[in-house]
Formats: C-alpha cells, structure tokens, sequence
C-alpha cells in the first residue's frame, strides 16, 4: 500500500469532511419516511449497493452516496456493516472523490459505482472514476483496506483507463470476482444503441486483459447495461447475468439466466425475465457468502421518481436482502433471507376468512406500518373474473391505500397506488400462474415508506416505496367479481432495527 503521501492525505481530509455533515445533517433530518427495518444512509444521498461483500465473519454493503445534500451530487461511499444481514451499523465514509479521474465538485462526478474483493485479506473495492466533461471520462479504479474501514486509493490507478472502443455509451459499474488464480471483470457498456456486458481478466487486479462482450442486447434491451453482475447459481455452468438496462422503459431491471465458459467469456443466453416487478428496484447486486448463499440487495428508488423524502434530508434505501435460487427451468426465485424472522413479534394466525364479493374486511389487530404477512389462497375454484387482495396503509375514511390484488382471469399479481398517497403513483404487474395446487401464496413486507411484495415462493417479486400519511395503517381484505377464501394468513409486527430517533 501506498505510503501517507499527500495523495492519501488529501482523500482522508475529504472523508473526515464528508463524516462532520454526515453527523450534522443526521441531526436535522425529518425522520416521517425514515424506514424501520432497511437500510438507509445516516442522511443525504444514497443510490446504487457497491462493494457487497461477505468478509472477515461480516457483511458488508457500501453505497453511492452524497453526505452532504438529499440529491446525486459528487458520488462517495458510504459504508454500513452486518453480521446478519438484519441489524446495521454505519461506518465512516469509505471513499471519496478526491483525484482528477473522480474528481468531485459538480453533479455526476466521482467515485460511482463498483464491487469488493477479499485479495489475501486485503478488502479491495473496484470503481468507476467519473468525471464529466464533453465526453464523460469513466475509468476503472482500486482503493485497498487492511483494516476493512479506512481505504486507499491505488497509485496505480485508473487500472483500466481506456474503453474498448472510443465512441461508447457508458463504460462503468465493475463487478470482479475470482475463479482459480484468474480475476474476472463484468463492466456495463453501450455502443452502436445496444447495451453490453463486456468482460476483462486479471492476475493481479492491476494489469487487466480485454476479453469482448459476455452478453449484449437483442435490440430489446436497452442501449447501456449499468451494474452488471454475472455469478454462478445453480448447477454446471449455469450462471445468471444481472442488468439495470437504460432506456427501455418501463422494465428497469433484467436477470438473464444461461451459461457462461470461462475459456471465451461468453455467456449464453437461455431464460431472460424482470428481476422485480415493482417501480422501485434497481441496481442490485450480489454476495456469495460463508453458507455459499448468492444474497442480492437492490437500491429501493428508482431515477426520475418523485422521491418525497428528499424535502426530508434525505433520500434512498436498500431492499430487504435476498436470497437468489434458479429453478429446474432457469427462472430465478428470489426470497428474503431468513435471519428477517429475527424481527418478528406479536404473531397472529387466522384460516379460512370468507371474503363476500365486494366485500372489505378488517381483521381484529390486524394493523400497521412495519408488518409482515403472509397469505395464502386456493384461486382454482375462482370465477374467471374474481379478484382476491388486500389494501394496505388504508386512511381510517378508507379514501387512501395501496391495493394489492390477484386476478384469477388474467393470471396477473398487481400493486396499485393510485390512491396511495404522496409520490408518484402507478399499477404495477407482473404475469403469476398459481403454483402446482392451485393456490397462491403471497409474502408481504410493510415498512414505513416501503412495501416488498413475495408471490409463490419467490417466483415473482414486487417492490414499491409508498408514501402515506403515516397516521394511515389500516388493512382490509376484498374479494371482486365473486367470493373468495383466504385459506390461511399470518401476521407479525416487524421490531424496528434502528433506534427510534427523533430529529425534530
Ligand atoms: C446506476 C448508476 C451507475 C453509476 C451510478 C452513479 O444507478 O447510474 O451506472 O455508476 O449510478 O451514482
């Protein structure tokens, strides 16, 4: 590592600076979003999980942050640590733009977005150095820990200062991970309109070999990849190769399931479907960890929303972690990890609540802001037209909710927040079949400003944030278009994992 040059000087006082409003801007925030049981940055800004890694006996998540404005300005990295993926606590700013390939100053610069590696015990993160200009230069960067908190910036940085090709669209965004003694780089790219997993080899970190496009887009999916991660999951060869596709609006996110042959780095292509289905998930990365789980977390926002927490001090949080199974058929499933029944108090079971059509039920205790449920329903005897859900955060006049409902017919999962309250609002949809005897089975996380929707196992996800008066707690169960039974639901109130804090 580098001596304590002017250089690491230089880095050290911005990351001091960045830790001193860190603390003032925590405590001046409005905490009516703060949620209770994701993570979120202490204040200000946060985007993308970089640098999710399993290391020493501890999980830990970096992200791109501002520490000083609720909005994207100069990129840093924040840094936050778990030892079970529930309960997290903040460390000091990990990077900060400080040298002239991430330079800060201006909105769009600086340390942007990248992973971490355990080099012999070494916490190593890989990022893309940005700086905007006429053309925006993004080159690829090291910055080494012993300690796994302090970090320096390699001298010999940029360690990939030239794209493959001079006309591009956005070269950014490197995941590395390690196969026998070979490093393996997945960087996002865009060239010609169509977005690319291009991929590099290394023996060191430092010097780095150009290995061509692993994967780019059929022309349907987007013009730039950001945030590739490509890893094994399941058997042989199989490996899933994750996306956050820009312009293709409205699908945000992508997984593409196939094989990948470390000889030509070429991925090859078999199922590709939405990773979540909801408005709110991008940008997700993963972990493989001790119990060899492949755990991804994504950024619980989404660019160009309406983001009511920024008037707030702040803006951003991480989805509840998952964890990433492949099916017999290359679909993925992704489920909340289990360490998440950690949180659970105050446990109610009902089974078999007849739903009337048209009906809106309320259950005795049955309320919440930060709650988990889960249902289950028998929708193979349902008319072609019923629908069967519930509304959340519902106003006491019942004027106000967010609605979830399945839609036996169309064989479709919606959440609807129209009526939901501040921020943008939308129906989201994903395609569901019953599982194999004919039931469907939702799991549901409520959070203060969130809600992470499970269906069937994991086969479909679905993510929004929600904004609603936070005196708005009701639930209420409906079916539509005919009766309905809810065969069985569970409910706990979830313990919140921060302190309650009051800012105000
Ligand atoms: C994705 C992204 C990345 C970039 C980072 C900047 O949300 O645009 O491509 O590295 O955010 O914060």
């Amino acid at each position: 590592m580098e001596k304590s040059t002017g250089k690491v000087r230089a880095h050290r006082t911005r990351i001091a600076e960045a830790g001193a409003a860190l603390k003032e801007n925590a405590s001046k925030l409005n905490d009516t979003y703060r949620l209770h049981y994701h993570m979120m940055p202490p204040a200000g800004w946060m985007n993308d999980p970089n640098g999710l890694i399993y290391f020493k006996g501890d999980y830990h998540l970096f992200y791109q942050h501002d520490p000083y404005q609720a909005k994207q300005g100069p990129m840093h990295w924040g840094h936050a640590r778990s030892g079970d993926l529930v309960h997290w606590e903040h460390l000091p700013v990990a990077l900060a733009p400080s040298e002239p390939y991430d330079k800060g100053g201006q909105a769009g610069q600086g340390c942007w977005s990248g992973s971490a590696v355990d080099d012999n015990g070494m916490l190593t993160l890989i990022y893309t150095g940005h700086v905007d200009g006429q053309t925006p230069e993004e080159v690829q960067c090291l910055a080494v820990s012993r300690d796994g908190i302090t970090f320096e910036k390699s001298a010999a940085n940029p360690v990939i200062g030239d794209s493959p090709d001079a006309e591009r669209f956005g070269f950014r965004d490197p995941k590395v991970w390690k196969r026998g003694d070979t490093w393996y780089m997945v960087v996002g790219y865009g060239k010609d309109g169509l977005g690319k997993a291009i991929v590099y080899t290394s023996g060191d970190l430092l010097s780095w070999t150009y290995q061509g496009a692993a994967a780019e887009s059929d022309g349907r999916m987007g013009d730039m990849w950001e945030c590739p991660d490509l890893f094994p999951l399941g058997e042989g060869d199989s490996h899933v190769l994750l996306i956050s596709p820009m312009n293709i609006a409205p699908v945000k996110n992508l997984y593409l399931s196939g094989t990948f042959d470390y000889g030509s780095c070429r991925f090859e292509k078999g199922v590709s479907e939405q990773i979540d289905y909801g408005f709110d998930f991008y940008a997700p990365q993963t972990l493989v960890d001790d119990r060899g789980r492949r755990i991804m977390i994504a950024w619980m926002n989404i660019w160009g929303a309406a983001m009511p927490e920024q008037a707030h001090g702040w803006l951003g949080a991480m989805t509840l972690p998952r964890e990433l199974t492949l099916a017999a058929d290359g679909t993925l499933r992704s489920n909340p990890v289990e360490e998440l029944a950690a949180l659970r108090s105050d446990h109610k079971a009902y089974k078999g609540v007849a739903l009337e059509e048209g009906s809106l039920v309320e259950l005795s205790r049955v309320s919440g802001d930060c709650l988990e449920l889960e249902l289950v329903a028998d929708v193979s005897s349902l008319a072609a037209c019923a629908e069967i859900g519930l509304r959340i955060r519902c106003s006491g006049d019942g004027s106000s909710y967010t609605e979830i409902r399945y839609s036996a017919g169309e064989r479709k999962l919606y959440m609807d927040r129209e009526l939901g309250g501040a921020g943008d609002g939308g129906v989201s949809e994903a395609p569901l079949s019953p599982m194999a005897d004919g039931r469907v089975k939702l799991r549901l996380f409520i959070d203060r400003s969130s809600a992470e929707l499970f269906a069937n196992e994991g086969r479909i996800a679905m993510t929004n944030r929600l904004y609603p008066d936070p005196s708005h707690t009701g639930i209420r169960f409906f079916a539509r278009g005919g009766a309905a039974v809810i065969e069985s639901l569970n409910v706990w109130q979830l313990e919140p994992v921060w302190p309650r804090v009051n800012w105000n």
